[in-house]
């Protein structure tokens, strides 16, 4: 199979990880029959202070055509926050319909996590956060702004559709995944008695459908607590673009961090977008510090999503023997390796896995 990827390295160490990330799909696609394109897109900071563009309509219809996309970071020092992560990032999940932000919190064994007495058997589970509606959208505005009568309003929008197909997806997803098959419905039930109340309404009927998924129902605060508390608990934890953000930073970091945490942006049947979920580091940019991992776990999500099972089930496991066996640390720096070189370990792995089979 030839699949056309479109690459956006971006800002700051995004150029460095994603270059790991394409020269292990190329190591993987050998022993496996896969063939890779690769095309280039060099969208961020840089081009936006140059040029000031920040995507063109030209580059989303071409960016529909690919199979998938790979991003590197988005986010640049000099440009005020806000610009590029809506103009690039935000515009790519909205233009296609990317509802689906699949992040998966697994500790690998081997992987130092800040969670006392917690081990890989308790910290495996993913969160589905919807990614195309919510506090997100944009809808609002000030009023008298400047002024001491000032008001700012931030709507959160929510579809019954756009609900109901996130739901629907976390519930397909528990069952692909046959685990503890079970889901968890994150919301705020007691205050946002709208939206939570949809929510809450869309969840009970479709879980339904699912007699073999026990479910249950949980409040954002709460949840955080105990995520960190006993993350045993879960399995796969649905809720809305907003919290899904929160949450996730809580699920990246008992993942053992940004060196690691991956997420995929998803419109089923479509295109999609894997990331790294940590930025563009800029204070790393360039050193060969920083950590490709999580580039290359995007990458791995990506084959699964192409339905490359075969392929990503041997990155997965080169990925787990290398921070297993090799990785110092995970985190900038203290890798005991350089950038290039944790990529390289991969590839040796992967090698060394397809001359034995
Ligand atoms: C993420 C990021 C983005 C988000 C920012 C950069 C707009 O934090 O992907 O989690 O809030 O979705
Ligand atoms: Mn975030």
């Amino acid at each position: 199979m030839n699949y056309n990827i479109a690459v956006i390295p971006g800002d700051g160490t995004g150029p460095e990880v994603t270059t790991e990330a394409v020269k292990v799909l190329h190591a993987v696609g050998k022993s496996h029959n896969i063939s890779f394109e690769f095309t280039h897109y060099d969208l961020g900071g840089e081009r936006y202070l140059k040029t000031g563009e920040l995507i063109s309509d030209n580059i989303i219809e071409e960016l529909r055509q690919t199979h998938c996309i790979l991003l590197g970071a988005i986010g640049h020092p000099e440009v005020r926050p806000g610009i590029l992560e809506q103009g690039i990032l935000l515009r790519l999940r909205f233009a296609l319909d990317l509802y689906i932000n699949l992040r998966p919190v697994i500790l690998l064994p081997g992987v130092y996590t800040p969670l006392k007495d917690k081990g890989p058997q308790d910290i495996d589970f993913v969160v589905i956060r919807e990614n195309s509606e919510g506090a997100y959208v944009g809808s609002g505005g000030f009023f008298k702004k400047g002024t001491p009568d000032e008001i700012a309003v931030q709507e959160s929008i929510n579809t019954r559709k756009g609900v109901e197909r996130c739901i629907r997806y976390a519930f397909d997803y528990c069952m692909k995944r046959d685990k503890k098959r079970h889901v968890t419905l994150c919301a705020k039930t007691n205050v946002l008695t709208y939206e939570s109340d949809l929510w809450y309404r869309v969840f009970q009927e479709v879980a339904q459908e699912y007699p073999d998924i026990s479910t249950d129902y949980q409040h954002v605060d709460a949840l955080c607590m105990w995520m960190i508390k006993s993350p045993e608990r879960y399995d796969v934890i649905v809720t809305n673009n907003m919290f899904g953000d929160i949450i996730t930073d809580i699920g990246a970091i008992i993942q053992g961090g940004l060196g690691i945490a991956a997420g995929g942006n998803i419109h089923p049947g479509g295109p999609a977008m894997f990331e790294p979920i940590g930025g563009s580091a800029p204070k790393y940019t360039g050193l060969g510090k920083i950590n490709p991992m999580a580039a290359i776990y995007a990458a791995q999500m990506m084959l699964e999503y192409l339905g490359e099972i075969r392929a990503a089930e041997d990155l997965f496991q080169a990925i787990a023997a290398v921070v297993r066996d090799d990785l110092e640390s995970l985190e900038a720096g203290k890798m005991g390796y350089t950038t290039a070189e944790v990529g390289d370990l991969v590839v040796n792995k992967l090698e060394g896995s397809a001359s034995r089979s």
